[in-house]
């Protein structure tokens, strides 16, 4: 590990010059949920989790148009790209608004009655805000808004297929 004085040449030298690995583990029989699913980085973890062969993937968004204009993008792009990707992946698009408690619980409901397995959830939703604004249900936003977003989807996940 980097001492704090080594870590901004860390950080710098890890983005700039050191390109991740491209994932080839294959997801077959697996259903997956991605939180923030419509841009950036859950964007393109999704491409991946579909590329893979996943059974089902959920892209679970707070902006239905953006969640269906994502899906149509991902199709479009693995397809382009022709590679070895069978036809057994199933997206969908389901709401999630993490700021609201009863949003949250309603999707961790559906993941209990339409879903039989969930192997992965990636918890990417998140916003990144310097303006403190208590959001629905007293949790906080702020700084740490992307810490408190985390736990209340995989609690309410958790607690639902436990049931
Ligand atoms: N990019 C980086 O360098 C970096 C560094 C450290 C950590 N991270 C973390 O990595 C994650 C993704 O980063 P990113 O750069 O890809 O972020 P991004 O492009 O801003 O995407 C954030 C996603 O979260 C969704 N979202 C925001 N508020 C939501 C809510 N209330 N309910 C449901 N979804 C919500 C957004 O949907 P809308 O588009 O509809 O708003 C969007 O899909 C975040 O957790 C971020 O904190 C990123």
């Amino acid at each position: 590990m980097p001492t704090c004085s080594q870590a901004p040449k860390f950080v710098i030298t890890r983005r700039l010059f050191i390109t991740p690995l491209y994932p080839t583990h294959q997801f077959t029989n697996q259903t997956i949920i991605v939180t923030g699913a419509n841009k950036g980085l859950g964007l393109e973890a999704a491409r991946h989790f579909y590329r893979l062969n996943c059974a089902r993937l959920i892209l679970a968004v707070h902006n239905p148009d953006k969640g269906q204009a994502a899906k149509a993008d991902i199709l479009l792009s693995v397809k382009r790209r022709a590679c070895s990707k069978s036809d057994t992946t199933t997206i969908q698009v389901g709401p999630l608004d993490l700021r609201s408690t009863g949003s949250t619980i309603a999707f961790a409901d559906r993941v209990k009655t339409e879903l039989d397995r969930v192997d992965v959830l990636v918890e990417n939703a998140a916003i990144h805000t310097a303006v403190f604004e208590p959001v629905d249900g007293g949790r906080a936003g702020g700084s740490g808004e992307c810490v408190e977003y985390m736990p209340a989807c995989a609690v309410a996940v958790a607690e639902a297929a436990e049931e």
